[in-house]
């Protein structure tokens, strides 16, 4: 008999709970994020996902319930195996943009100067900020902002990959840039979850959660969310609002 092996897992949280005094953000939230794939969070504003994204990073801890990342409880400790994205950008407006993706990498872990010299010029080409790489971030505009903020999260060559709406903001041909990119981190093994509230975002991912009032109210593949509401024609956009629709139903019985 053939057992097979369960996929490991990047990130699992049983019943985890967060709230803000009286706001419940995440609320008994279950979740497996098998690694090596796109997981793509998706909710309205207010969801809960941006609470959820720093329970992973360790920056809140859960109120009630369990947490693990790489195995592990999350923590600073972990830093050099997770890239982290916020919503709103950390980045240092005074500095250039060589000199933020160096303070990053030093935070990271980098600490070989020849091999972090060599990675944070791979990032900055990747970005396509290398002629601007000694302009202070002041004078970038939105979207080099943004790109400047992924060079940050990506430069130590994270295992787990977790951005905060990173594509708000950014123009399409830019969106298909950074999605070809995403893609190529996990085929190399990384594990990505991102947060959206696009469903432009939501057709590049392997598995989608949609969240609503700090719960996960569906999940599967884009193709099994889509096929769930029983119609062919039915898109993304279809789908959560079908899942919506079931849960006011279902809670007003
Ligand atoms: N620092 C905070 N203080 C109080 N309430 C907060 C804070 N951050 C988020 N919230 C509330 O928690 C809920 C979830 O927010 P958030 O995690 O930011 O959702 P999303 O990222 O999906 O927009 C919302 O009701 C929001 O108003
Ligand atoms: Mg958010």
């Amino acid at each position: 008999m053939i057992i097979k092996e369960p996929a490991t897992l990047a990130v699992s949280t049983n019943k985890a709970s967060f709230n803000y005094n009286h706001t419940k953000a995440v609320d008994e939230l279950s979740l497996e994020v098998p690694a090596g794939i796109s997981f793509g969070l998706l909710g309205p504003n207010g969801a809960g996902k941006t609470t959820l994204i720093r329970l992973l990073v360790g920056l809140l801890q859960p109120k009630s319930g369990s947490i693990q990342v790489l195995g592990q409880i999350p923590s600073r400790k972990m830093a050099h195996s997770i890239g982290y994205m916020p919503q709103l950008h950390s980045l240092y407006s005074e500095l250039s943009v060589i000199q933020n993706i160096n303070f990053f990498a030093r935070i990271y872990g980098l600490r070989d100067k020849h091999k972090r010299a060599q990675q944070i010029e791979e990032v900055i080409k990747l970005v396509d900020l290398w002629p601007r790489r000694n302009d202070s971030v002041l004078s970038l505009s939105g979207g080099m902002k943004q790109r400047l903020s992924l060079a940050c999260a990506i430069v130590h060559k994270p295992s787990l990959l977790l951005l905060d709406e990173p594509t708000v903001g950014l123009d399409p041909e830019l969106r298909v840039t950074f999605w070809e990119y995403f893609t190529t981190l996990t085929k190399q093994g990384a594990t990505l979850i991102i947060s959206s509230h696009t469903m432009d975002d939501a057709a590049h991912c392997d598995h989608l959660a949609f969240m609503r009032r700090g719960k996960i109210i569906a999940q599967g593949s884009p193709q099994e969310l889509r096929q769930a509401t029983g119609h062919p024609e039915a898109t993304l956009e279809d789908a959560f609002l079908y899942f919506i629709h079931c849960e006011v139903k279902e809670s007003a019985s």
